[in-house]
């Protein structure tokens, strides 16, 4: 009898230079965490066998494709081709710099320019509306230093779930660390049930 394969789920990472998009992919997927930096350059990915429960407590078992970006511009040469065909994405953001949760939305909106989703009156199209997101807030170890408060945030995927025409898709919102490893299984594991239930 021919093996059952699991089904293969793409998820990109997105956000700034230097958020920790590497860091947490690399968390969850060696449970290793390095202090050095290292640019991204173009995009590269690993894969890995997880189960998911979904909304009905079924379990299933898929493959995570997850799709490490360059958050530097200079480094993004190799561009859309990485997008295409991506289940769900995660949008990155450093609690420790205000900059970064102000991208958001260019990422947002970059990410579904280059899916296919075409901008049709102020708030975003049926691509949009049909795609699912989560939200990282990273380096949450980094106590002294937080300048993004948990609220903001949370107003952020509230107005970004809200721009959504039928607003049935939830921005669900983590505040993670790839360092100590808070919430990076649970990120993960949310954002492949949300890629699960709209592929
Ligand atoms: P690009 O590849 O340039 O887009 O950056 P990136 O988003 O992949 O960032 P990367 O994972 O390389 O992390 C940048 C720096 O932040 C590195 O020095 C990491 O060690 C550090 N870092 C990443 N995540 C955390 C975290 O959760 N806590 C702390 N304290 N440092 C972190
Ligand atoms: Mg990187």
């Amino acid at each position: 009898m021919a093996a059952h394969r699991p089904k293969t789920l793409k998820i990109v990472i997105l956000g700034d230079s230097g958020v920790g998009k590497t860091s947490l992919m690399n968390r969850y997927s060696t449970g290793k965490f390095t202090g050095q930096y290292k640019a991204t350059i173009g995009a590269d990915f690993l894969t890995k066998q997880v189960v998911v429960t979904d909304a009905f407590g079924q379990r299933h078992v898929v493959m995570l494709q997850i799709w490490d970006t360059a958050g530097q511009e200079r480094f993004q040469s190799l561009g859309v081709g990485f997008y295409r065909g991506a289940d769900a994405a995660l949008l990155c953001y450093d609690v420790t710099d205000l900059h970064s949760i102000d991208n958001l939305n260019h990422w947002r909106q970059e990410f579904l320019d280059q899916v296919g989703g075409s901008m049709m009156v102020p708030g975003l199209s049926e691509t949009a509306a049909q795609f699912p997101f989560a939200v990282l807030g990273n380096k949450v170890d980094k106590v002294n230093d937080r300048l993004v408060p948990l609220a903001r945030a949370e107003q952020w995927c509230r107005d970004a779930a809200g721009a959504h025409s039928m607003g049935s898709i939830p921005f669900p919102h983590f505040e993670t660390s790839a360092k100590t490893a808070v919430n990076v299984d649970e990120a993960f594991h949310e954002v492949a049930r949300l890629a699960l239930q709209y592929e």
